[in-house]
């Protein structure tokens, strides 16, 4: 079903985001037949270029980003007609008026504006568009992240925009809310019998939501030095997974109902603070090893890196939820750069069997186990344990296996066209609300604190491994292991 018309302003339309992701995104759907044929996308950047230079970079991007199948000369000239190209200095608010001009007399479409661009350009573009009259009682605002550094400047960037933009009018991206597979799970736990009635502390023995990448920090050390990985991928990423596991059933799949939930989640989780984040937190940071067998250098060599730098590549932790039906299990998070894999999954662990009845010549039973693989080669695995065939009773461990690509034969959309697409429609379920947003950065903050008065330099990991021992030995103090080193 195609959206009503639209005009859709994304800034920093030269950047990598939008090059790579937004823009093969948006061509995605209209080739889908989803975008309305009045639907205009203005690109905006400070870099001084005319429409057609734009466009020649676009296609470039394109070859880069999309499959030669995906570019038919029909839906390239489509898309190409959509797209314009106006220069605009936010310092200066040279461009303002260019803009204003190439959408006046469409104050009745829907009207985005995508700010792909640093954070400290939010409320100043903002501004500069509302003094233009440009924020009609139609249009929206998204906002990519980081959304603020602490509680203190995401509460200072949302309430300024706030100013200008009513609440229902904002869309935070979490582009992880956009990936196939957490939708998925969303579907899984509700749209099944089975899994709800044991999805409680009484059946689960922890979970595990770990995030992995072989990536460094290469061309954005200067972002990432200042940030680290609690703030890049805790804060927003994995804290909305655990949300997405640990929510009570929303009533229904409406945004406040499902955001209503997940901020009670955020909210129960226990905080970490002085000692005991200590102990519940390990901070690594990469030094130079080999991935998939090719020399990288440590994190402190990347260019752009101070040769002291402290901030952390690679973060575990245990927390718990405390309610009702998690008291007492242990959530465990993990994430880093340069580690052995690309992966991201959701790990719930089953108590064992009460009694086994095999005895132990028969072999010993292995908990059940459910693996959600958000990325790549998204699925989900059920380990079971089955009899292994021959005249004994013998148990063995075997899986049930879904894997979504083939179930459906089709490539999973991307989160962007689905996040894009919601933006469009107007569906702000797969969005943060601004309560959850201070939340999540009230609850990472005194992880921060204690690590900054403990003043420790975090641990090292050779890149291409699975981060510092102390991850492993995080969970080995519960007797449990990361669903890889099993
Ligand atoms: C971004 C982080 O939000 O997510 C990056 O800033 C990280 O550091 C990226 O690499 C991971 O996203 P994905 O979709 O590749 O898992």
């Amino acid at each position: 079903k195609s959206t009503k018309p639209f005009d859709l302003v994304l800034f920093g339309a030269t950047g990598d985001l939008a090059m790579s992701k937004l823009l093969p995104a948006l061509y995605r759907r209209d080739r889908a037949g989803q975008l309305p044929a009045d639907g205009r996308i203005i690109a905006t950047a400070r870099t001084r270029l005319d429409r057609d230079a734009f466009i020649a970079r676009v296609t470039a991007a394109f070859d880069e980003y999309l499959e030669a199948d995906e570019r038919t000369n029909d839906d390239w000239q489509r898309f190409v007609e959509r797209l314009d190209f106006v220069s605009i200095d936010a310092d200066t608010s040279g461009g303002f008026e260019d803009l204003a001009r190439l959408v006046s007399g469409r104050e009745d479409h829907t009207r985005v504006f995508y700010l792909a661009v640093a954070p400290n350009y939010f409320v100043e573009i903002c501004e500069h568009l509302h003094a233009h009259g440009l924020v009609t009682d139609r249009a929206r605002v998204v906002l990519e992240k980081p959304l603020g550094h602490d509680l203190a400047s995401a509460r200072s960037i949302s309430e300024q925009i706030g100013a200008i933009f009513s609440e229902d009018a904002i869309y935070r991206i979490d582009h992880y809310l956009g990936k196939e597979t957490v939708q998925n799970l969303i579907a899984l736990r509700f749209g099944n019998m089975l899994f709800e009635p044991l999805w409680r502390r009484d059946w689960v023995r922890d979970v595990q939501i770990s995030v992995s990448e072989q990536l460094g920090v290469s061309g954005r050390a200067g972002f990432y030095d200042r940030t680290g990985a609690l703030r890049d991928m805790v804060q927003n990423h994995l804290l909305q997974l655990l949300c997405i596991i640990a929510m009570e059933p929303p009533t229904d799949i409406g945004a406040d109902a499902v955001r209503d939930e997940k901020l009670k989640v955020l909210r129960a989780l226990k905080r970490l603070e002085g000692q005991d984040a200590l102990r519940n937190t390990v901070r690594g940071q990469y030094r130079a090893g080999a991935i998939a067998g090719q020399p990288v250098s440590g994190y402190l060599d990347e260019e752009g890196v101070p040769p002291d730098s402290r901030t952390e590549t690679f973060v575990a932790l245990r927390t718990e939820v405390a309610n009702w039906r998690w008291a007492g299990v242990p959530f465990y998070l993990r994430t880093g750069k340069r580690l052995q894999e690309r992966a991201a999954e959701i790990v719930v662990n089953f108590r064992d069997v009460p009694h086994s009845i095999f005895g132990v010549t028969y072999g010993a039973g292995q908990p059940n186990r459910l693996v959600i693989k958000l990325q790549p080669d998204e699925g989900v695995r059920m380990h079971m344990m089955a009899k292994s065939p021959g005249d004994r009773m013998q148990l063995r461990p075997v899986s049930l296996n879904l894997d979504f690509a083939e179930a459906f034969r089709q490539r999973p959309p991307d989160a962007y066209e689905r996040l894009l697409m919601d933006v469009l429609r107007g569906r702000l379920t797969l969005f943060m609300r601004r309560d959850e947003l201070y939340a999540a950065w009230s609850w990472i903050e005194p992880i921060l604190d204690a690590w900054n008065e403990a003043g420790d330099a975090p641990k090292a990991y050779t890149a291409g491994t699975w981060g510092p021992a102390a991850s492993s030995a995080l969970l080995a103090r519960e007797d449990a292991n990361w669903h890889e080193e099993t």
